[in-house]
């Protein structure tokens, strides 16, 4: 690919303040719009938080006043270019057809990142976070249908299955052992870089999604349920954030998220379906070559050091979304009984200590129940079996899935059964056109 971010024209910084007609887009439309201009859109909203927070953070640990003019003036078109894309999201789509899209995104951004990465250690990483978010997108499918009556196949339109992952209730570790081994940022790649960051700042963004809006409804089981994955996903920002080699200094910082915003913003205009929105990602990255190269002024000037060193000469793709059923299928059935060691690798659940930190933990926040086995419980007294949408082969793996990937120790009180799935896929998928 021939794309030098740090070549080409962008937008000058002057020029990129906007009116609050062109800040503010018409939303896209909730029936019409296709899952992955969804995703892009979710998806974008948390690269440019990180952005925007990443420049307060810089700010607040320097006293030279010219970078924190600059980085206060760049710092506000982060803002503004947030505000766009996310109020892409139409008043009509609820929390929950959104939340539905955010672990669509998860899915299948962590499967693309995987299988594009690099390092080994990396990957695993990744493999291991997607069969969490695989699970987060089937317990909150049972709360779409069940409380606002939604086919949670509308939202994501057969390209990602429904189905049991790694149970949710075993996602609950000691947060120390989710910490990893940071790469060397002498030594990683560019897309390796890129690739953390990208899922950093997706994941960072669901948990503040659901910290939110979980309190959005009324009904005590499902803000129980946001209340559960939104602490599974700070243990997914941890995790993630751990991986980055801590001893980067801010301004190589500040160039890898100004490349990782380039290269996302390239991705989604390389791919977006929709001609107006596709505007928004060429206006957008427009605006990112321009910071990405005053990012590098701000390293040869204060560093003696070019950005090539860090980023590399050629454009990255961190987001191309597409199906990934197959690769999800083959990590969920090689990978279920998964768990995190306590030396920052990995084992399966037959190999865990009596006394492994995270059992601790399990006990206490499953004491009363989990609120996301108490989603398939509903499901299962309402309609009696679970929502899913996955071809009937992938269905019936269910009650194995479970076998193998629930610990036997720490089982909240009310944790639905190997029995149980037998039963409830011994009965036709719901049919959401016909009653039964
Ligand atoms: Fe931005
Ligand atoms: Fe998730
Ligand atoms: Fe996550
Ligand atoms: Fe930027």
């Amino acid at each position: 690919m021939s794309f030098n971010a740090l070549k080409e024209k962008g937008i000058p910084l002057e020029k990129q303040i906007r009116t609050w007609h062109d800040i503010v887009r018409r939303p896209y439309n909730r029936t019409d719009v296709d899952c992955y201009t969804r995703t892009r859109q979710i998806f974008m909203n948390g690269i440019e938080i990180e952005a925007w927070n990443f420049k307060h953070h810089f700010a607040r640990i320097t006293d030279d006043i010219e970078l924190k003019k600059l980085l206060a003036r760049i710092r506000r078109i982060e803002d503004m270019q947030q505000t766009t894309v996310n109020w892409l999201i139409p008043a009509n789509q609820s929390v929950l057809d959104t939340t539905l899209g955010y672990e669509q995104v998860a899915v299948d951004l962590t499967s693309w990142l995987a299988q594009n990465e690099p390092d080994d250690y990396v990957k695993e990483t990744f493999n291991f976070g997607l069969l969490e978010d695989f699970d987060h997108l089937y317990r909150y499918s049972q709360w779409a249908y069940l409380h606002e009556g939604t086919n949670p196949d509308d939202i994501v339109q057969g390209q990602t299955d429904v189905v049991i992952g790694r149970p949710t209730q075993n996602h609950h570790n000691d947060n120390a052992v989710r910490l990893r081994k940071s790469y060397n940022k002498e030594t990683a790649a560019p897309q390796t870089k890129v690739n953390i960051l990208t899922l950093v700042s997706a994941e960072q963004q669901t948990h503040n999604f659901y910290a939110e809006h979980g309190m959005m409804y009324g009904n005590d089981d499902i803000r129980r349920t946001y209340a559960e994955i939104c602490d599974v996903e700070e243990e997914h920002v941890s995790m993630y954030e751990s991986l980055i080699d801590p001893t980067e200094t801010m301004f190589e910082k500040l160039v890898i998220h100004e490349f990782t915003e380039v290269c996302n913003y390239y991705n989604c205009y390389k791919d977006e379906v929709d001609d107006r929105i596709k505007q928004v990602w060429e206006e957008c990255l427009a605006m990112e070559i321009e910071h990405l190269q005053l990012a590098g002024d701000l390293l040869k000037k204060y560093e003696k050091r070019d950005p090539e060193e860090i980023i590399g000469t050629d454009i990255i793709l961190p987001c191309h979304f597409e199906s990934q059923k197959e690769y999800v299928t083959d990590i969920l059935m090689n990978e279920v009984d998964k768990r995190l060691d306590s030396n920052m690798g990995y084992t399966t659940i037959d190999k865990l200590p009596e006394d492994w930190e995270s059992y601790d933990v399990q006990e206490k926040t499953g004491a009363a129940g989990a609120p996301t086995e108490q989603a398939v419980q509903q499901a299962k007294s309402s309609i009696k079996r679970d929502i899913v949408c996955a071809d009937k082969k992938l269905v019936k793996k269910q009650p194995m899935l479970l076998e193998k990937g629930l610990e036997r120790k720490a089982q909240a009180p009310n944790t639905v059964s190997v029995a149980d799935y037998e039963r409830m896929t011994e009965i036709e998928v719901y049919d959401f056109e016909e009653e039964i």
